[in-house]
């Protein structure tokens, strides 16, 4: 296949926004793949904040960033990406989710519309021009159904003239494919 999937059209977007030095969030670590390839892009004079509700997740976490040896930039927090603004401390270049279950893990702790929800109005907030957040949405779980439709509606109702917001999916796939939405903040008019 020539399109990229799901998740590469996601890491591919953080690789052309994400720079040195930059400030992220991963608002959902699970086994840390996202995680890594921030602590990646940000660097050593970067820094990665990575929220998990799962100690489970925090632990196979910090493991893969200290396999790669890049745990110096990288703060992990187990604790509800809701919690952001009292964690965050600089303005956000990007931010990830990764919704759903973590693989390997309690299908029932999943992500919820209500924490996604909350924690999306804080990044918008914190989000610098020209940063973005990405949300790789997985529903084909009960709970994905409905934080999926929450997302969905709450995402077409960003004003456009503050953000972009895409939505990147194969029509055609069957079984609750999984898709991306990318919310781009853009610079204020000049009045
Ligand atoms: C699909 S997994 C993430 C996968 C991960 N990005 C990776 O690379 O392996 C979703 C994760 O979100 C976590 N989670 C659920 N609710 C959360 C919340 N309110 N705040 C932060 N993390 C949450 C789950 O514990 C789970 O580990």
């Amino acid at each position: 296949m020539n399109l990229r999937g799901i998740l590469p059209f996601a890491h591919d977007t953080l690789r052309k926004v994400v720079r040195p030095g930059d400030y992220v969030i991963d608002a959902t670590c699970g086994n840390g793949h996202d995680t890594l390839l921030l602590a990646d892009l940000v660097g050593i004079n970067g820094h990665v904040l990575g929220f998990d509700i799962q100690q489970q997740a925090i632990n196979a976490t910090k493991t893969r960033l200290e396999n790669a040896g890049v745990t110096p930039q990288v703060e992990l927090v187990c604790a509800s990406h809701a919690f952001i603004p009292k964690y965050a401390t600089k303005p956000v270049r990007a931010a990830i989710f990764n919704l759903g279950y973590l693989p390997g893990g309690d299908k029932e702790i999943t992500t919820t519309a209500d924490s996604t929800l909350e924690s999306l109005g804080h990044l918008m907030r914190l989000l610098e021009v020209g940063g973005v957040i990405i949300l790789v949405i997985y529903h084909g779980h009960p709970a994905g159904k409905l934080e999926k439709d929450a997302v969905v509606t709450f995402c077409e109702a960003i004003p456009q003239q503050n953000f972009h917001v895409l939505s990147y999916n194969f029509i055609n796939q069957k079984n609750d494919a999984p898709f991306v939405i990318v919310i781009e903040k853009r610079k204020p008019r000049q009045s």
